[in-house]
């Protein structure tokens, strides 16, 4: 169901992906993501599915923000990314982590499972977006929510055309320099242009059974936040 590419491409800078982040970011990915797993909290889940959970810096912060977790499922399509994640836990006795491979397309849950879903960087990547929204929507509890955080494109001309720059030349570059790859930060700035910014990705999530969905910008729209519910 995934394109094999997309997962040899994270397994190739899988060592380097936590480095990348903080540096393209400027830091600002982890308050992002803190930000994101905040809008959660008034759930009180107690079971977490982390989709594309990549080396668990999402598991992270919604573990070190929600304490009403006990269990978070990190599930990702790629091994050597996962790798990273366990050392991340935090040492809380009542928190357990699940690392699981998996594929978003065919999650291996059972209806309603979870309480919650994060999504990180992550629905960008997937091959059938509304298939991979229909797994989260499937999987979630009724009243349940899901954050997705993603790279977007702002819409202030001024703003987006410095970003533009940042982006295409300027990132690729330092793919190259630290992570020496610089076809996945190349894929980067391109899939994020392709991507179905805003109420496009809010059309999609509707069309998978999310009845009500809103959206969050940071940076003023280099990143984005989906909020999604799933109706009682
Ligand atoms: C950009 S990383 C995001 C990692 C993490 N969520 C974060 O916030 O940093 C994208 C992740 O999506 C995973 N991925 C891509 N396609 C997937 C799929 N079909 N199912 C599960 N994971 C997938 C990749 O293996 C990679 O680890």
């Amino acid at each position: 169901m995934q394109n094999p590419s997309v997962s040899g491409l994270f397994q190739a800078i899988a060592a380097r992906y936590d480095r990348m982040n903080r540096l393209i970011s400027l830091g600002q990915d982890l308050r992002w993501r803190r930000q994101a797993a905040a809008y959660l909290r008034a759930l009180q889940p107690k079971r977490l599915l982390d989709l594309a959970a990549g080396t668990g810096d999402f598991a992270l912060a919604a573990s070190q923000t929600l304490p009403s977790l006990a269990e978070v499922y990190l599930v990702d399509i790629t091994p050597a990314m996962l790798a990273y994640a366990p050392a991340k836990k935090p040492n809380r006795p009542s928190l357990t982590w699940h690392i699981v491979e998996a594929d978003a397309h065919q999650l291996p849950f059972a209806e309603r499972f979870f309480d919650a879903i994060t999504v990180g960087f992550g629905v960008r990547n997937f091959s059938d977006r509304l298939r991979a929204l229909q797994e989260m929507h499937r999987v979630l509890r009724q009243g349940g929510k899901a954050v997705i955080l993603e790279t977007g494109v702002p819409r202030n001309p001024l703003w987006r055309a410095l970003f533009q720059v940042y982006f295409r030349f300027w990132v690729p570059l330092l793919g190259a320099l630290i992570a020496g790859h610089k076809a996945a930060y190349t894929y980067l700035p391109e899939s994020t242009e392709r991507f179905p910014h805003r109420e496009g990705f809010l059309y999609l999530c509707q069309k998978a059974g999310f009845a009500r969905s809103s959206f969050h910008e940071f940076m003023g729209g280099v990143a984005i936040l989906y909020i999604l519910e799933k109706d009682d």
